[in-house]
């Protein structure tokens, strides 16, 4: 446990400290496109593809697209990078001896300004149009993804493909569905219960990509970086892998998975035979401010219940839009509207106490005075407890509307 709460605390300083320079690793980008080829082989055919926010000089998003160019049928490939100078990095600036012994090389722009590559034609007279044929310019000012600049690539694309700024995320997908774009794009696991993206999510204008957690087990970061995680490492071409297991991949791009169905026991086979001894031993608690069963792990959800369940949030990597419908978010009281407020709430933990007003946002259940964590209130009188983040769903009648 208190390692995860280090990952996330990492993420979180990230995001905060604005230290987005998190490169993506060529087999996550490989595994990943591959199950969206495998469910439609034309997926990129004819497409134009924008991959902002990179650095197309060695970006493995460049280099795979720009690799698959032929194979995948794209049209054209955009790539564009920030300037060295906006990005909140220690190191000191390295030219590249692609852009130093270019024509193009301009000594006045090269760390102010973002630089354009672009791919759609065989520009070396190879036969072919790989890697090698791509074009590259200084853009006009720093590559700045809200710019007018990059917004007129992004209008000029139809497919938005990168793992963006973590500092920025919310503004991002902002930026990409006011476009109304197809895109892939990486994120952390907590970006679910962001009040931007979780409405998306419930009404299935996006959803998950095929992997999350340990499918993207680490990015590439530069010399400042903190080496963090258990399975943090140098690789063999020395770079620096920082190990945080704790993103996804959030897409509107159709994929095979989220349309196979969760294979699932009845509520009573569960109690009798569920290999988490919490649920055989202590069942579904109920809620006490929501009508709703708690369900603590996504593979115990009773295949017959017929009413809410809250499910952990890691669920939505295994949602099935044709078997559930997505009720709500059980940590905002906006988002699932609780039927009980809590007056004077106090939280007790290891035997102190504090202001326990976080319960009026979240999904509680009855629990007993052994409980590390537990809080009180002057209008119940037994404790309750506060399960992590969960996400309200229920199952879908066979012949429901709405399918998607
Ligand atoms: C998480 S890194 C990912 C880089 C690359 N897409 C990859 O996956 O390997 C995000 C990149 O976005 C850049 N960035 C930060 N703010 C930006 C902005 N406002 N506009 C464009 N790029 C930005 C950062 O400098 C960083 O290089």
């Amino acid at each position: 446990m208190a390692n995860k709460k280090s990952k996330h605390d990492y993420l979180t300083r990230a995001r905060k400290e604005k230290n987005d320079e998190f490169y993506t690793q060529y087999s996550h980008i490989e595994e990943e496109i591959i199950s969206y080829l495998d469910y439609d082989k034309d997926v990129f055919k004819d497409k134009t593809i924008l991959l902002p926010c990179d650095d197309p000089e060695w970006s493995n998003f460049t280099k795979f697209f720009a690799q698959n160019f032929e194979r995948f049928g794209i049209k054209k490939l955009i790539s564009t990078s920030y300037a060295h100078e906006r990005k909140h990095i220690e190191e000191p600036y390295q030219l590249t001896l692609f852009e130093s012994e270019s024509p193009k090389f301009d000594k006045s722009k090269t760390k102010t300004h973002g630089k354009i590559f672009t791919l759609d034609s065989d520009t070396n007279k190879s036969g072919r149009i790989d890697i090698n044929d791509l074009k590259w310019d200084y853009l006009k000012g720093d590559g700045d993804f809200r710019s007018d600049e990059v917004k007129k690539l992004r209008n000029e694309a139809d497919i938005i493909i990168t793992n963006p700024p973590f500092s920025l995320f919310r503004e991002f997908l902002a930026w990409i569905m006011e476009a109304k774009k197809q895109f892939l794009i990486i994120g952390s696991i907590n970006c679910i219960t962001y009040k931007e993206v979780f409405p998306l999510i419930k009404d299935n204008t996006v959803w998950l990509g095929n992997g999350m957690g340990r499918w993207i087990s680490g990015f590439i970061v530069p010399k400042g970086y903190e080496l963090y995680g258990s399975e943090a490492k140098i690789d063999k071409e020395g770079n620096r892998i920082v190990a945080t297991n704790s993103c996804l991949w959030l897409t509107n791009l159709e994929h095979g998975k989220r349309h196979q169905p969760l294979q699932l026991m009845t509520y009573k086979d569960n109690l009798k035979y569920s290999k988490h001894k919490d649920i055989k031993e202590n069942g579904y608690p109920e809620y006490d401010n929501y009508n709703a069963i708690d369900v603590s792990f996504t593979d115990s959800i009773p295949s017959d219940y017929k009413g809410i369940m809250g499910v952990p949030v890691t669920f939505l990597d295994k949602y099935n839009p044709d078997q559930f419908r997505i009720v709500g978010l059980g940590n905002g009281a906006e988002l699932f509207g609780p039927s009980k407020i809590y007056e004077n709430p106090v939280m007790h933990k290891n035997g102190k106490t504090s202001n326990g007003n976080a319960i009026n946002r979240v999904l509680v259940y009855r629990t007993t005075e052994d409980s590390k964590v537990y809080y009180t209130a002057d209008n119940v009188d037994y404790p309750l407890f506060a399960p992590y983040a969960r996400i309200l769903i229920e199952f879908k009648e066979e012949n429901d509307e709405n399918v998607a």
